[in-house]
């Protein structure tokens, strides 16, 4: 069976990057495939987080997930503090991945910047531990922005150096060529890479210091107006043809973010408002920006008002992802070849 995991970070600022490159998308997923939906709180204190903020944003995470539409009784909701087996394979993964692998991660390098001495081993590590989200399960389809790419082919770099390592045990133990799925990343749409409002050629996110550069999930109306007749844009109007368009990366982006909003193409949105000015544009995607996100913030704030509703949506969800995770867990350590309590 294909089962669908994706996590999202609980470290604030949860912003129109994350609903339209992640989480609109995990929702579309409940159709068709078995999901997990997993805020990762052990990845968050790779950098230091306050704990009251911590808490809060954990929530508010889940409230996100909830509010956009993901439903608790069909797709398992929870946090990764509460399921001990991601922790425990991502020490398995961390003896099978390879320091020359983790050399080139560019996520790592950003985030250390240029004092990389002072970072955490934490921080170095996350990729590994990310894998072991996705592969306690055996899930096969992750959807991300774009991003994560390079993270998700480390997954399937230490998927397979597993399988291979332990072939032999894995054969005799009866799980035939390879215990772990090489994970499938799904990347795309209109909205896979996000761009900052204010700069086209940066992508949008949490850390922003300009909170004008990202229209946040929480924004009321008026902050969505503004920020949206506030970013930045060429002085041409749109084109009609979406050749040529990338080289206007701000028109790109916010024709992007109006495709994703309304379930469309760019070539769709560009037949609708090629030649337009940016005036009359922006304020079509004014409208539509309120009209979509309006109702997730109003709904989230309301969800978070009663933590104790969220905290038992999580509690149910760990129960039930480590359901699913302890027996494949039990089985990674078979074939290792450590000796089981009995
Ligand atoms: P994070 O906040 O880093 O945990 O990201 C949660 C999800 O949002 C991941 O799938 C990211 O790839 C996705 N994401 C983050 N920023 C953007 C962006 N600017 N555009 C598209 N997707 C994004
Ligand atoms: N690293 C992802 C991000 O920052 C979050 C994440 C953690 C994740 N574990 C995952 C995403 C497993 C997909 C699958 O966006």
């Amino acid at each position: 069976k294909e089962l669908v995991f994706s996590g999202v970070q609980p470290t604030g600022n949860l912003h129109l990057g994350n609903y339209l490159g992640a989480i609109k998308r995990f929702v579309a997923m409940q159709a068709q495939f078995e999901c997990l939906y997993c805020v990762v709180d052990l990845h968050a204190v790779t950098v230091w987080q306050d704990p009251a903020e911590l808490t809060r944003q954990i929530r508010e995470v889940t409230a996100a997930f909830l509010a956009a539409g993901i439903d608790p009784a069909r797709s398992v909701v929870f946090n990764q503090s509460q399921v001990p087996q991601h922790a425990e394979l991502a020490w398995i993964f961390n003896c099978v991945a390879r320091l020359g692998w983790l050399n080139r991660m560019t996520q790592f390098k950003e985030k250390a910047g240029k004092d990389r001495e002072n970072a955490s081993v934490g921080l170095y590590d996350y990729p590994v531990l990310m894998a072991a989200d996705i592969l306690a399960y055996r899930a096969t389809r992750v959807p991300v922005g774009e991003d994560q790419k390079q993270h998700l082919e480390l997954t399937r770099d230490i998927a397979q150096k597993f399988n291979n390592d332990f072939a032999g045990a894995i054969r005799e133990q009866g799980h035939g060529e390879a215990f772990f799925p090489l994970t499938e990343p799904l990347i795309g749409g209109p909205a896979a890479r996000v761009m900052s409002l204010r700069d086209g050629t940066k992508k949008m996110s949490k850390s922003d210091p300009s909170d004008y550069s990202r229209i946040n999930l929480t924004d009321d109306a008026d902050a969505i107006a503004q920020k949206v007749r506030k970013a930045k844009t060429d002085a041409e109007p749109l084109p009609s043809e979406i050749a040529g368009l990338e080289k206007r990366p701000e028109a790109d982006n916010l024709v992007g973010i109006f495709a994703a909003l309304s379930d469309a193409s760019r070539e769709d949105v560009l037949r609708d408002y090629g030649g337009a000015q940016f005036s009359a544009f922006k304020g079509a995607l004014v409208d539509l920006a309120v009209a979509k996100l309006g109702p997730v913030g109003a709904e989230m704030k309301r969800l978070v008002a009663d933590p104790s509703h969220i905290d038992a949506v999580l509690a149910d969800g760990a129960a039930r992802a480590e359901a699913i995770a302890a027996p494949n867990i039990a089985a990674v350590k078979d074939i290792v070849g450590f000796v089981r309590r009995r």
